[in-house]
């Protein structure tokens, strides 16, 4: 059931601060002696003292989910202190790659039927890793494969497109990284900050997909274009892929997420007038590097959209040719979850200008179970 929406994906878009309530709902309670709150993740509890012991945390997924795992992995290694992987399902098969007892191997599906996630699941358990899910689908072949797991809860997800799942994961992994994160008195005011966060996210969200009209109207420039290039690095590095992800795989459009650290190493050849180019540049520790960046895709006369907090607009669209978008500030590891909205929303916006099939995109699958 649509509702008042003409498309799945623009509901499940538009339903993120019901889903990012409910992926939430019992699981951030308050502590025994303390006032403040903590993390109480039921599916885990037994396991978090093997997961602490681990000498790797590998991630494991496919598109969507393995972005979202990307998101979450800087937060993951800040407050755990144990290395964290990344391990595309299909290449982890490939290459056959190492995974030993001493890993947890953490799988990331929304469907919890990928098929080479699931492949990947049987591999791990057969070279010992402690693994552990991360789904939304109770019941699921995954969500049964695995020693032990999280239900992300966002309720059944029906575009092809994956969005409202996407934030969900995120906010499942941070809770996760609370969950592992050592009580160290240097990590306190940090982990305060992200529960805080936390319970303060779905209004921000809220907040954010005020930028639907917005959207839409950029949605209105980019219509003919060819091509739309995402830059992003740290914590958003994850938001360039997956907003490029979702333009590619819906609107029909050539889209690259780019680490803008590898700028000057290629990709700083395709800037000229006519390409367009979104900047992540919201606030947080790669804020300085991301202001030199816009710098220099100015000096090449870029055609920019850049994503900022509020207040920064006046500051990175000195030039004519740029374009800023607003949205609202938050934890520097929430802040994935408010950037990939706008663009959610302008790869919609774009697909239903350009005349494409929105919650059933050409060649695609909701569940990929064939390799
Ligand atoms: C569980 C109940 C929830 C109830 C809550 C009350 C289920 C599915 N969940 O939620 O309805 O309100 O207790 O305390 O009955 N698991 C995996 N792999 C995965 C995902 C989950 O093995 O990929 C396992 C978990 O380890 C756990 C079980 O499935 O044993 C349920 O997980 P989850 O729903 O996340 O647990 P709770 O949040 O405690
Ligand atoms: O169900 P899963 O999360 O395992 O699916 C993984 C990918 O197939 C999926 O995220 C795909 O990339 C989406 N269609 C992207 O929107």
């Amino acid at each position: 059931n649509k509702g008042k929406y003409d498309h799945y994906m623009q509901k499940e878009i538009h339903e993120q601060p019901e889903s990012l309530t409910t992926t939430m709902r019992g699981r951030l309670i308050r502590g025994d002696s303390r006032k403040t709150k903590t993390v109480l993740l039921g599916g885990l509890k037994d396991h978090l003292k093997t997961i602490r012991r681990s000498r790797r945390i590998v991630f494991i997924g496919c598109g969507t989910s393995y972005n979202a795992a990307l998101a979450s992995r800087p937060i993951l290694e800040e407050l755990s202190g144990i290395p964290v992987s990344m391990e595309i399902a299909s290449d982890l098969l490939d290459r056959q790659g190492p995974i030993y007892r001493e890993d947890t191997a953490v799988f990331v599906s929304q469907s919890g039927e990928t098929a080479d996630t699931l492949l990947a699941l049987d591999y791990a358990q057969e070279n010992g890793a402690l693994c552990v899910g991360i789904t939304n689908t109770v019941g699921s072949s995954i969500a049964r494969k695995t020693h032990c797991g999280v239900h992300i809860n966002a309720g059944a997800e029906i575009g092809v497109a994956s969005t409202k799942a996407y934030t969900s994961q995120i906010v499942v992994m941070v809770m996760l990284a609370l969950a592992i994160g050592s009580d160290t008195i240097s990590n306190q005011k940090k982990r305060e900050a992200v529960i805080d966060g936390l319970l303060d996210l779905p209004y921000k969200v809220r907040e954010v997909l005020k930028l639907d009209d917005e959207m839409k109207d950029l949605a209105q420039l980019l219509i003919d274009e060819q091509s739309l290039l995402v830059f992003g690095r740290g914590y958003n590095y994850a938001t360039a892929l997956e907003g490029a992800l979702k333009v590619k795989e819906v609107a029909l459009m050539h889209s690259e997420g780019i680490l803008a650290g590898e700028m000057k190493h290629g990709p700083l050849a395709l800037v000229d007038e006519n390409l367009p180019i979104a900047v992540i540049a919201t606030r947080d520790a790669c804020f300085s590097k991301q202001q030199s960046v816009i710098q220099q895709l100015h000096a090449r006369k870029g055609r920019l959209i850049v994503m900022c907090s509020k207040g920064d607009a006046a500051s990175v669209s000195s030039s004519g040719s740029c374009r800023a978008i607003e949205v609202p500030q938050v934890e520097d590891c929430l802040q994935p979850v408010i950037n990939i909205v706008p663009l959610q929303l302008l790869a919609y916006h774009l697909t239903v200008l350009r005349g494409h099939n929105v919650d059933q995109p050409r060649n695609l699958a909701k569940s990929v179970t064939t390799q």
